[in-house]
């Protein structure tokens, strides 16, 4: 106990920054941090377009007026960027663009501004990025976030929850056109190659189809199942597509490749592949809704806002007491906090034998799969 009051007395200033893609959430995350950090006497520095900031030295002072309004605003104020890597940073050198390892400048500019430590809120390319400048002595801690909700070492990422509230609402309004006219609407939704996001909506959507990255499709599959459906008298099917859903005899479909070193393939244009096999296979007349970044934007959810404040309250205590080098993470319903070296291992996919597949099946929904 005495130790830990001396460590946090030397707690003066923090630094925080966003990266990767935005997402619902990250404003309420800074308002949690710094309301904490105000009351325990620790001066925040915010750190804008993530690490380019520490970079070129971009800071913004943070107090409780600058931030108390932000619980209910998606995006980020200090702007974020998934390109920015310092381990390869890309520079002009002799008219030449190339990548170069500024990672030595960001630890000494970080030093320079006098911040004590680091909270840095991002992905899994923040979290490996933060992990390695870690292990050269930056005093770091990781606040998990992505729609995508795939990260390892955490139940939930907030931002997905809102994700899957606007991706819902979508597929409900969507039902209504389908209904009206008898058509097969196909709604393409983002998950990079998880399909949490395409999971949780489609349920929730009442979807008749749900393709996952995770369960390879066939067309001949997908149509039986919307005879079947048709011979039984409904005259329209929902089809939700995660992006990085393919079919069985075939490739993820890439939209472009982005100048991000982390996952440079953007994905996208399944939902229109499908739309097209369909109509030319049932005859049905087919539409498709590419939700795209719908997905990322607008006012958290609840659960979103509540997760963000109890993940940036946990990380500011932490930082606060001294005690860097992990994620803070939700495990079974509690806050918890997971080595950065475990947490940046590996993605959480939609398991086979998750219940929610399960539960889908139970309720008539197909994967595509012939199951
Ligand atoms: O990781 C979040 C995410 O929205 C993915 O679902 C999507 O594939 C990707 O980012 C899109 O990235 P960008 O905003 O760079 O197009």
């Amino acid at each position: 106990m005495v130790s830990e009051k001396k460590e946090a007395s030397k707690i003066r200033s923090l630094g925080i920054l966003t990266g990767g893609g935005d997402c619902p959430g990250l404003n309420a995350v800074i308002r949690a941090v710094v309301l904490t950090a105000e009351r325990a006497g620790v001066r925040i520095q915010g750190i804008r377009n993530a690490y380019s900031g520490l970079v070129h030295n971009q800071f913004i002072d943070l107090d409780s007026s600058k931030v108390d309004h932000l619980l209910q605003y998606g995006g980020t104020i200090l702007g974020s960027s998934n390109r920015d890597n310092p381990f390869e940073f890309m520079m002009t050198i002799d008219g030449e663009r190339r990548p170069v390892d500024v990672s030595d400048t960001v630890i000494s500019n970080f030093h320079n501004a006098g911040l004590d430590g680091l909270i840095a809120i991002g992905g899994d390319g923040t979290l490996q990025i933060t992990h390695r400048l870690t292990q050269k002595g930056l005093p770091a801690i990781c606040v998990p976030k992505t729609i995508d909700n795939d990260l390892l070492a955490t139940d939930v990422t907030f931002g997905f929850d809102t994700a899957v509230g606007t991706a819902t609402e979508a597929i409900d309004r969507l039902r209504t056109t389908a209904e009206s006219h008898g058509r097969l609407m196909v709604v393409e939704v983002m998950g990079r190659n998880a399909g949490w996001i395409a999971l949780f909506s489609g349920l929730a959507g009442g979807a008749d189809v749900i393709l996952l990255p995770e369960i390879p499709f066939t067309i001949e599959a997908i149509a039986n199942d919307i005879r079947i459906d048709r011979s039984s008298g409904k005259n329209f099917s929902i089809i939700v597509v995660a992006e990085g859903a393919h079919l069985k005899d075939g490739e993820v479909v890439i939209q472009r490749m982005a100048d991000d070193p982390t996952h440079p393939q953007r994905l996208g244009g399944i939902g229109n592949i499908v739309g097209h096999l369909l109509e030319e296979k049932t005859g049905y007349e087919t539409r498709v809704t590419v939700l795209g970044h719908i997905q990322r934007g607008g006012t958290p959810s609840t659960y979103d806002r509540n997760l963000s404040t109890r993940f940036g309250v946990h990380a500011a205590l932490t930082a606060i007491e001294g005690r860097f080098g992990h994620l803070v993470a939700l495990q079974n319903g509690s806050i918890t906090l997971v080595p950065m070296a475990d947490a940046a291992q590996g993605q959480r996919l939609v398991s086979l034998d998750s219940d929610f597949i399960g539960v889908a099946r139970s309720v008539g929904i197909s994967f595509g799969d012939e199951n």
